[in-house]
């Protein structure tokens, strides 16, 4: 269904490429921050947070001269150590109406391959997400806002895990469970929580990550449209959703039809197929 979706749209890989190589996730979520605020975006705050400093004054132009909108940029490494104080004064400066915790370490490779690597995973996907929850929820008990959201950007791999992203997925299986708990506690709050199991999207990531992506390019979706159904499902009563219509079938016949250890294994030879390719 997505592929004629795609095609309807015109999206072909080569579009998506292109779309991709300058549409990261943070940034297509911030433009669809802005689609879904009323429509206009004079007086929308958006505050951005990477590494790259470069990168992120780039995508701040493009907002700015775009939408008219306030952009603040902070330089922030979600592997160091002073998160918590960051985030607490990021929410202290700006009333934040909704934060997408976007940043992930991925890590491919045998389990024994790299603690380190996998360690940072654990730090930026768990434990930082962790602390910036933390510090939004602590803030918005002292400020007054019309409405608040918190997006987490899990995956696919969350719900089933697989060989070689061991990692990975456990820290993605955390992000989901962080999120339809937080849903729950913080309903009366007034804070929308929402965790997007995502298949594969065409990000700079992806293609980093995968040699040949033509077995998986059927369910390949873009920032955009995962981004748009994100900000729809946002505050509809559910805590996580799949994106793309495939994705949501495959998470209905995984959780709910077949035992989870036929998609673990069904991924895991996805991921040892592109690993092989990768050798040669
Ligand atoms: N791409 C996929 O196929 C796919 C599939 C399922 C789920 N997801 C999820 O979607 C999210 C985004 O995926 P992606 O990585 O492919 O998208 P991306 O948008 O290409 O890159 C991630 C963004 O996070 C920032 N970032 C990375 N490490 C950081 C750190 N230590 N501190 C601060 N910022 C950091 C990067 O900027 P800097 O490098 O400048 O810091 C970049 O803007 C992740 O949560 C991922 O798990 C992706």
């Amino acid at each position: 269904m997505v592929i004629e979706h795609l095609r309807a749209r015109g999206k072909r890989k080569d579009d998506m490429q292109e779309e991709m190589a300058d549409l990261k996730m943070f940034k297509a979520i911030s433009e669809q921050v802005r689609t879904h605020s009323s429509g206009h975006s004079n007086g929308l705050e958006v505050v951005t947070v990477a590494r790259r400093e470069a990168e992120l004054e780039e995508r701040k132009r493009e907002l700015v001269n775009k939408h008219q909108c306030n952009v603040s940029t902070v330089v922030l490494d979600l592997n160091g150590d002073d998160v918590t104080t960051t985030m607490q004064s990021i929410f202290e400066q700006h009333s934040i109406g909704l934060v997408v915790y976007n940043a992930a370490v991925f890590g491919l490779g045998e389990f024994t391959s790299s603690l380190e690597q996998q360690l940072m995973g654990v730090k930026v996907n768990v434990e930082s997400l962790t602390r910036t929850a933390h510090a939004y929820a602590t803030a918005t008990k002292t400020q007054t806002r019309q409405s608040s959201g918190f997006l987490i950007m899990s995956s696919t791999l969350g719900d089933t895990g697989a060989s070689h992203v061991a990692t990975y997925g456990a820290t993605k299986a955390y992000d989901i469970v962080l999120a339809q708990s937080l849903g729950s506690e913080w309903k009366s709050k007034g804070i929308d929580v929402l965790a997007c199991v995502a298949g594969p999207i065409a990000t700079p990531n992806f293609y980093r990550s995968n040699n040949d992506t033509s077995h998986i390019e059927f369910m390949l979706q873009t920032p955009h449209q995962v981004a748009d159904e994100c900000l729809h499902a946002l505050g509809q009563g559910k805590y996580a959703i799949a994106t793309g219509s495939i994705q949501k079938a495959f998470r209905f016949i995984t959780k709910r039809l077949l035992p989870t250890t036929f998609a673990t294994d069904a991924f895991s030879g996805m991921i040892e197929q592109n690993l092989k390719e990768k050798e040669n």
